[in-house]
């Protein structure tokens, strides 16, 4: 019975670990997407989304620097080489020209990729007892789906 209390916590704490690591990975290539794409918008929506972007990759360096450093207060390890980041990351690079609508559509994806990994993260945190990293989840979660809509709404959707 305590071993498979012991075995149950061990499986929980990995995969607690591992929803931090791949939101961290998440966060780090979205951050170096959003650069990309404050450089390279174009149009008559340059001003705006030229604005927007670089709050949104200034959120992403915050939240990269918070799961790293919640990783290391709950005795884990954070990814920190970009070609981890890129293995563990499920969001991908930017790649071609997107037009600025193409741009915008790519990072609503991408939100609600984020969110959907937030939600299993909030439930591994839940099943852990760890109400600060669940926090943690659901405070990124909430904005994540804030600029979702935004950005969807940008879109006329
Ligand atoms: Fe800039």
């Amino acid at each position: 019975m305590s071993n498979m209390t012991a075995n149950n916590q061990i499986r929980t704490t990995g995969e607690l670990n591992s929803a931090l690591n791949t939101q961290l990975a998440n966060w780090s290539v979205l951050g170096v997407k959003l650069h990309n794409y404050h450089w390279f918008v174009k149009g008559p929506q340059f001003f705006t989304l030229h604005a927007k972007f670089e709050e949104l990759y200034n959120t992403a360096a915050e939240y990269v620097d918070e799961l790293a450093e919640r990783l290391l207060a709950i005795g884990g390890k954070p990814a920190a080489t970009m070609s981890e980041y890129l293995k563990l990351s499920v969001i991908q690079e930017a790649s071609g020209e997107p037009s600025a609508d193409q741009m915008v559509e790519a990072l609503a994806a991408d939100l609600g990729t984020i969110a959907e990994g937030l939600k299993a993260g909030i439930e591994a945190a839940g099943e852990q007892g760890d109400d600060v990293t669940a926090d943690l989840f659901t405070g990124m979660k909430a904005d994540v789906e804030k600029q979702a809509w935004m950005l969807s709404a940008f879109l006329g959707k």
